[in-house]
Order: structure tokens, then sequence, then C-alpha cells
């Protein structure tokens, strides 16, 4: 799987965001409520520092709802972080969040000018479609395509007495965890031609299979659960007519299938990593850094 980070555009987000940082209040983080750990900007605990953060779990119509439940009470529990679960569908739920924003500045309690909000996400997350619902019209553009959102503006919502600071949406994705990439894609995140797209078909099919065995057998009328994500994709195929010649199941159709209807959440309300998944996975994380850290050195002393 190949996946283009940009660490450029990373490092130049996390730079602005240093820069504005002493004038903003708090900063809501918008988040895909199906993959809260890949969706989420890596280097934002270390920026905030004591910054209160309100992270939205969006397009919760999509995710599980147990599991939503379950990411917020593990977030909540975090210093200075709330979250909210919302989708578009519920625009009463997203404006909550003007008075949630109130809530957890105090120290601003008893000063006039309007509360300094920085809002960010990854392309696509629907944070516009917020900023929309929120300022009560058309400001920011929405759309499927990742990276509508360019360069920064500024958005008061006046009669909340809020000034929010859009930033362009931005991947920042957790470059050394290759299963955040695979989820990213899965949600449609990155951009289908970025990435092998049966790559993605079997990581999912995999994740499905044994976390949601029941919706696939419904939705593809299996009467076992597969034992493999081959097996799953290759039932799939020959239901859907997915098949080359001799009969050979196409697995890039059949997983383009298997993508579609999992982001469109016709297979059903799914979420894709758990708080558990997330610690596990950091802990693998730190010690691939842990060795290419050590590599590193080894070759500095070589050197010298
Ligand atoms: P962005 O600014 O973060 O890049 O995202 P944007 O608001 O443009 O939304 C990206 C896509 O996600 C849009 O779909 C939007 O309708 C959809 N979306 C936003 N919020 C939600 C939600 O709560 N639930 C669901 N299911 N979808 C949501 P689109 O197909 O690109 O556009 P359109 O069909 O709405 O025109």
């Amino acid at each position: 799987m190949q996946i283009q980070w940009y660490p450029g555009h990373m490092h130049k987000a996390s730079k602005e965001l240093k820069q504005i940082l002493p004038s903003i209040d708090l900063i809501i983080e918008v988040l895909d409520a199906r993959i809260p750990f890949s969706s989420q900007n890596p280097m934002l605990a270390s920026i905030r520092g004591d910054k209160p953060c309100i992270k939205i779990l969006n397009k919760d119509d999509l995710a599980d709802e147990k599991t939503t439940q379950q990411w917020q009470d593990y977030l909540d529990q975090q210093k200075g972080i709330k979250t909210l679960a919302v989708n578009m569908s519920h625009p009463d739920r997203i404006k909550q969040l003007t008075a949630l924003c109130h809530k957890m500045v105090v120290d601003k309690k008893e000063s006039d000018r309007p509360l300094n909000a920085v809002i960010m996400g990854i392309p696509n997350v629907g944070k516009s479609t917020i900023i929309n619902i929120l300022a009560g019209r058309a400001i920011a553009k929405t759309g499927n395509e990742p990276a509508v959102t360019k360069g920064q503006q500024r958005i008061a919502l006046k009669s909340h007495n809020i000034l929010l600071f859009d930033t362009p949406g931005m991947l920042w994705g957790n470059i050394e965890n290759r299963n955040s990439g695979y989820r990213l894609a899965a949600t449609g995140a990155i951009k289908d031609t970025a990435i092998d797209i049966d790559d993605i078909g079997f990581f999912t099919a995999d994740y499905l299979i044994q976390t949601y065995p029941q919706m696939i057998m419904e939705r593809y009328q299996l009467e076992n659960t597969p034992r493999t994500e081959l097996e799953l994709l290759e039932a799939l195929g020959r239901k859907r007519g997915c098949l080359r010649s001799g009969g050979v199941v196409d697995l890039v159709k059949a997983s383009k299938i298997l993508l579609t209807e999992l982001r469109a959440g016709i297979l059903g309300k799914i979420t894709l990593e758990t708080p558990k998944i997330m610690e596990q996975e950091l802990k693998q994380t730190a010690i691939i850094i842990a060795k290419k850290e050590a590599k590193k050195s080894a070759k500095k002393i070589g050197k010298k």
C-alpha cells in the first residue's frame, strides 16, 4: 500500500496552529465517528497544551452506536476534552456545540470579546457541513472530493459571540500505523486512486468478519460466516456477478462493492476501530519508531 502523507503539509499545518494558538480559547477537532483514532491529528495532544478541546464525532449516523459511546467515555475522561457525537441530519445536535464552547472556556467569562475557536479536521470529515449549520448559511464549500476547503478563514458566529478560525482540511494520518491508512481509505478519506482498492477490500473484509459477521451474512445472503477475507470477497463477487473469464472472481470489483456499501452505510452502522485497538496499535507504533530511531543512531555512530 502506497499512501502519500505529505509530511511537509502536516508540518506547515502544525506550525500555523502553534502560531495562532496564543489567541485561541478552544480547539474543535472534527473526527469521523467511524475512525476516531485514525482521523485525529496525532500532533494535537502535544501542541494544544492545556487548551480546552471539543472532539466532535461526526457522521455518527454511519457509526456503531455502542462503539461511539465507548469512544465518548474514553475521550471524555481526558483532561480538558469533551466530546459531542453528531450528524448532519440532526442540526440541533450540532448547534449544541456553541453552548459547549462557552461552558468549556471559563476564564473568558468576564470579557465581552468573542470566544476564539479553531476548527480542524481531515478532508471529507464533514467540517464544512458543520460550519454551514452553525453559521446558518453556506460559507464553507462541501463536497465529497477530499481537500475542498482551501485557505484559512474566520467566521463570525455573531449571535453566539464566537469567532471560528477555519483551517484547511489536512490529512495528517498516523504515518507509522499502516492500519490507520487502510481505515482512512475504507471510509473514503483517502482517494480511491491513491491506493490499491483490493488491499483496502481485504483489510475491511477481515475486520468485518471479525467484528460484524452477522451484518455481512445478512447483506450478502451467506449461510456461514466466511473464514477468510478472500472467502468473503469471492462469495460477494459471485453473488454480484463480478466474474472474469473462466469464472474467476474479480476481486477489485468485489472490493469496490464492499467499500461503496460500507461508506454509504448500506451494510449497517459500522465503526472500524475501538479505544482498545488504538491502544494496541499505539504500542506497536511506539516499538516501530523506537526501532527506527535505534537504527538511525547506530548508523550515525557507525559513520563517526
Ligand atoms: P469537509 O469540509 O470536512 O471536507 O467535508 P464536507 O462538509 O464537505 O462533507 C463531506 C461529505 O460528507 C459530504 O458528502 C457531506 O454531505 C458528507 N457528510 C457530512 N456530514 C455528514 C454526516 O453527519 N453524515 C453523513 N452520512 N454524511 C455526512 P458528499 O457526498 O460529498 O456531498 P453531498 O452529497 O452532501 O452533496
